[in-house]
């Protein structure tokens, strides 16, 4: 026998019996996209990797260690499997003219890829729903897009999420911000780990994401961004959290949440869960309203998130969350050529009347046709053999409910009749 091929490490199959939960998922979020006015926009995988540089930003950890990145063998193009969906949309956006004297509300579903070390919530291909709203500069559509995940979780039929929620002002404010918090962790120099050094003039703000417990008092005591917020941004702030208030949906302020993306100005915000560990992030976004300039478009405001999918499903699973299943109504059995050639008809009969059949393929024994049939979870055995194949009937048999072990004989051309009006 030949030797298997394993998938790649961090990137999962989703096998029949997960599969109903995504399709539960996907259900359900489409009508609620519908429901707020969002259209889908669909984008490629691969995007040239200056796009993931300039957008989501040089010293970030997902540029910095975590892109799939290669150069196409035939021309030597440098490319990306895409880490996030923001900056493709936009690219797509400015490349198509959607941003201009428009505004749109959009949304995207699909495989994200960061080299990330797997665990539980956390692999190297997972899956997104994302929106991005352009073209609104005004707080109402930030508490818009926060409270449009408050009204997905019942969807779902979820509850305990809680909302971190946080303002990284506008870029001058964050320079600011940076240059004062440069001089006090130059004070801590000394104490300072190796990832931290490195990112201490690259990025300083993440130097306070630390997860070293010896610095963290340090980076509880730093200067805080939310201390250098001008007016404006203040006032953006104070409306969406008054309209998050007016909507009953309650926050925590976290001074500290920076995203680990570089494009967010003013308002960031997380979704998060005690239920799956260390990867407690469901939902993430904000506003980035430098974005599309950045990449070359005409500026446009922007603000948006992305919904981790393989976390929400962990999530349905751990809470038992019922999922509708698809079950078919009826298991075709047969007995016979004759009849074998003629359920195969009445299967497509029944199907083109708009019922879910499954055609027991092959031959076999009743016993073992009706193990499938049962197995399959259908309402109806459509049972034909010799017999009814003469008399163009079928025996119908109910296998699941009250009526369970019933037998009728139907007339093939009233059957698709009789079992919808069962
Ligand atoms: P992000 O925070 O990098 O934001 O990712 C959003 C969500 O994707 C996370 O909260 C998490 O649920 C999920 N996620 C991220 N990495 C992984 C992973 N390795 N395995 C499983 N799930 C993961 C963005 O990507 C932004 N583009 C969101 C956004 C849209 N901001 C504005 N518009």
């Amino acid at each position: 026998m030949a030797q298997t091929i394993q998938g790649i490490r961090g990137m999962n199959d989703v096998l029949p019996q997960e599969s109903s939960r995504w399709q539960f998922f996907e259900q359900v979020t489409r009508e609620w996209l519908a429901a707020y006015g969002y259209s889908q926009i669909r984008m490629p995988i691969v995007e040239s990797t200056h796009l993931f540089i300039r957008g989501v930003g040089e010293h970030t950890d997902i540029v910095e260690k975590e892109m799939y990145a290669f150069e196409d063998s035939l021309n030597g193009e440098k490319l990306t499997l895409r880490p996030e969906g923001t900056a493709g949309c936009v690219r797509a956006c400015i490349e198509h003219g959607l941003l201009y004297n428009q505004t749109q509300r959009l949304w995207y579903t699909g495989p994200m890829f960061r080299h990330e070390r797997p665990q539980k919530g956390r692999y190297r291909q997972f899956h997104q729903m994302g929106i991005e709203a352009f073209g609104f500069s005004t707080p109402d559509v930030d508490a818009e897009v926060i409270v449009m995940l408050a009204d997905l979780w019942p969807r779902l039929g979820l509850s305990g999420m809680s909302l971190e929620l946080n303002s990284l002002g506008d870029i001058e404010e964050r320079a600011a911000h940076r240059a004062k918090l440069i001089q006090y962790l130059e004070g801590y120099i000394d104490i300072l780990d190796e990832d931290s050094k490195r990112r201490l003039y690259t990025n300083p703000l993440r130097v306070l994401d630390t997860k070293n417990p010896d610095l963290q008092e340090m980076a509880e005591n730093a200067p805080q961004l939310i201390d250098f917020l001008g007016e404006a941004s203040k006032t953006h702030f104070e409306t969406v959290k008054a309209l998050l208030d007016d909507a009953g949906i309650a926050y925590t302020l976290n001074p500290r949440l920076v995203r680990g993306l570089d494009y967010y100005n003013r308002t960031v915000f997380e979704w998060t869960t005690t239920q799956l560990g260390a990867q407690s992030t469901v939902a993430a976004g904000g506003r980035y309203d430098g974005l599309v300039e950045q990449l070359g478009g005409k500026p446009c405001p922007a603000v948006g998130f992305a919904i981790g999918i393989e976390r929400l499903m962990l999530l349905l699973e751990i809470n038992e969350v019922a999922i509708p299943a698809q079950l078919p109504d009826a298991y075709v059995v047969h007995q016979g050529e004759a009849a074998a050639r003629n359920a195969f008809t009445v299967a497509r009969q029944l199907r083109a009347a708009g019922l879910n059949v499954i055609y027991h393929g092959g031959s076999g024994s009743f016993k073992s046709q009706f193990k499938k049939a049962d197995q399959s979870g259908a309402r109806f055995a459509v049972v034909i053999g010799e017999g009814e194949v003469a008399s163009q009937t079928v025996n119908l048999k109910t296998l699941i409910g009250e009526q369970q072990g019933k037998q009728e004989i139907v007339p093939q051309d009233q059957l698709a009749q009789v079992i919808r009006s069962i």
